[in-house]
């Protein structure tokens, strides 16, 4: 047991900010630090730690509490292991008060708590064997000596040797009183059916212990020395009741700082490509280990930066692979950049051959934005054949209704049409059609708990018209807020007004409550820029920080005409434009209808409750006298 006042100097010494700050990106905001939520994805931080209270609070969960707790919650740990955590990461000595461990505390002790041990006395163990025998020294360690790496590196990376012996470690372990069946659960020894001696996994290679994010060993790569062997050159640790690979980023542990200080993480294919780089000083860099991105790992970088640059080999065979990586960090709003080496080089070679100022700099200048890079790939292995154009532009398309975020969307649309000449409205439609594929594959591949109301405007428009042709109002005064429109008067007299000014009136009438507070957002905004005389149509919103509200204006300003279900009114112009007028007056009638409904139904409503009801019943008549009116001038519109 740890001792009271081990745990006081814990509390006192400990800082909330750093702690955290190791796993989410903080920023300042008055006298607290705000960051995305590390328990949930959003968009908007609602993630707060304050300094001076030492606590942090997370309003998306509603989890909440000290560092400790935190590290509690983040890491699955105990107590006590948050506590040793924290202690160790401030140079706290731990004070254990004497209790005897009985046999049953002992058993108690969960496989899992096992399997991080075994990983730790193996980490250490391939460490001794590479620094402490002549075996080691001669082999293993001359072998990163030979591949240039200093001895801090090797250290701070956790490097070690196992030996050519087929059973060195398990007899270790096995000696040390763990288990064969541990040994066997942590893929780190290897029982034969009929052989009464266990071998290790790892013979006679060099190791690299994988660290988890807070850095307890997980699993182990492992390099066989020689180039021309014909057994694969890494083996690596298999799927264990700890290390499940693919939520694993090698690296991450020791480049977690940086990443988030640098607000940049970058990723390569190798173990030896990470280590080089931190060698040549640039940190904020962790590595796959050869496989495709998935999303939990992209989860991971998430706490830290949303931007990536991904390294490629000059001669990597694997980059159009990585296509599919690149779509899936699109689709978890990541910004991504691409930086191809030279010929031959890996970003190890390349960071040996040159100082680290041109290194930096190289990966600064070079990175290109992954749309110029796919739209190189892909043009030049379409050569002049226009079908294999068509068909790498499609590509290219498909990659963009990827990207989460609309106002980015419409920003790489933009540099697709100019870049191939094209026009945005042929590339809007593309996107559109691409954007229901990816939204379908989504659907089927997990269906989403809470659809989005805007996503699904059908099946909303069943449930709450109301609310379908006040988002369709709002959308109007976005995209043709500043058209002036000729009305004419009761007598006849032709009269200007700008749909902006139209569509609030219509609103302000009969006290309409605005539904949406999205809309209302918009509509309060409008309302301002009217009063101080400038009109507040589509682009002014797109500066707005609000990103809920720039999302919405970003999609009003992107949805192309043809997209839009004005079609199955079967009304057809040859120009959009020629259509705002009748549009607008047909869903403001349309919206009013729907609204006389609702307070017919409110008033139907207050109906049985009242004991003289006369005065509600004339209303109601009245409404529904409106509403026949309404329903013949939609006939003659129609
Ligand atoms: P070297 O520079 O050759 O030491 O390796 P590297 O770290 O640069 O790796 P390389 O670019 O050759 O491969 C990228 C990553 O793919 C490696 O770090 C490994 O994680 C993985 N990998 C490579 N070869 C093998 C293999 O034979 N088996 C397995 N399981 N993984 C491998
Ligand atoms: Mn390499």
């Amino acid at each position: 047991m740890i001792s009271k006042e081990t745990i006081d100097k814990v509390f006192s010494v400990i800082r909330v900010e750093e702690i955290i700050g190791e796993y989410v990106q903080l920023k300042r905001a008055g006298s607290n630090f705000k960051g995305l939520s590390p328990f949930q994805d959003e968009k908007t931080p609602s993630f707060v730690v304050s300094p001076s209270k030492q606590i942090w609070k997370d309003f998306s969960t509603g989890k909440g509490g000290t560092a400790i707790s935190f590290l509690m919650e983040i890491e699955n740990f105990t107590y006590p292991e948050a506590l040793r955590h924290a202690a160790k990461k401030y140079g706290i000595e731990i004070e254990e008060t004497q209790a005897e461990q009985t046999e049953e505390q002992k058993a108690a002790q969960t496989e899992q708590d096992l399997l991080y041990k075994i990983h730790e006395v193996a980490n250490n163990f391939f460490q001794e064997q590479m620094y402490d025998t002549e075996e080691g020294q001669n082999i293993g360690l001359a072998y990163f000596r030979e591949r240039e790496l200093r001895e801090d590196i090797i250290r701070k990376f956790q490097l070690g040797y196992s030996p050519e012996q087929k059973n060195a470690f398990t007899a270790y372990a096995l000696e040390k009183g763990y288990s064969k069946d541990i040994l066997e659960k942590s893929g780190l020894s290897i029982f034969p059916e009929n052989s009464s001696n266990g071998i290790d996994r790892f013979r006679e290679r060099v190791i690299f212990p994988i660290h988890s994010f807070s850095g307890r060993v997980l699993g182990f790569g492992a390099r066989i020395l020689k180039n021309n062997v014909k057994t694969a050159k890494y083996l690596n640790s298999p799927e264990t009741g700890i290390y499940h690979k693919s939520s694993v980023l090698y690296g991450l542990n020791q480049s977690k700082q940086s990443i988030s200080r640098n607000n940049l993480c970058l990723l390569v294919e190798g173990y030896m490509d990470v280590i080089a780089l931190h060698q040549a000083g640039i940190e904020n860099v962790v590595s796959s280990s050869g496989t495709s991105l998935t999303t939990e790992q992209i989860k991971l970088i998430k706490r830290l930066t949303e931007n990536v640059t991904i390294l490629f080999d000059g001669d990597a065979a694997g980059i159009k692979a990585s296509f599919r990586s690149i779509d899936m960090l699109l689709s978890e709003g990541m910004n991504i950049r691409v930086l191809l080496f030279p010929d031959g080089d890996d970003p190890d070679s390349f960071s040996r051959k040159h100082p680290q100022e041109f290194v930096e700099n190289y990966i600064k200048n070079e990175a290109t934005d992954f749309i110029d890079f796919k739209a190189e790939i892909l043009l030049k292995e379409a050569g002049g054949d226009p079908i294999k154009k068509a068909e790498a532009i499609r590509d290219i398309v498909k990659s963009v209704a990827f990207v989460t975020n609309a106002l980015k969307r419409e920003v790489y649309l933009k540099e697709v049409s100019s870049k191939f000449g094209l026009s945005e409205q042929s590339l809007f439609n593309e996107l559109g059609v691409q954007k229901q594929i990816a939204q379908q594959n989504q659907r089927s591949e997990a269906p989403k708990p809470q659809p989005k109301l805007e996503v699904v405007g059908e099946t909303v428009f069943a449930v709450n018209p109301l609310i379908v042709l006040e988002e369709k109002l709002v959308e109007l005064m976005l995209k043709y807020g500043d058209h002036v429109l000729t009305r004419s008067d009761h007598e006849n007299q032709p009269y200007q007004i700008t749909v902006i000014e139209e569509i609030l009136a219509h609103f302000d009438e009969d006290g309409y409550e605005i539904q949406s507070p999205v809309n209302e957002k918009i509509i309060s905004e409008i309302k301002s820029g009217i009063e101080s005389d400038e009109l507040r149509a589509g682009k002014f919103f797109l500066t707005l920080m609000d990103e809920e509200v720039s999302d919405r204006v970003a999609d009003a300003l992107l949805e192309p005409y043809e997209n839009s279900d004005w079609s199955k009114h079967n009304i057809f112009f040859s120009k959009e434009q020629e259509l705002v007028p009748k549009i607008i007056e047909d869903v403001i009638i349309r919206h009013k209808r729907e609204f006389t409904v609702k307070m017919i139904n409110d008033l139907k409503d207050t109906l049985k409750a009242e004991a003289d009801n006369t005065e509600t019943y004339m209303k109601i008549l009245r409404l529904n006298q409106l509403k026949n009116e309404i329903d013949e001038a939609l006939h003659r519109i129609l």
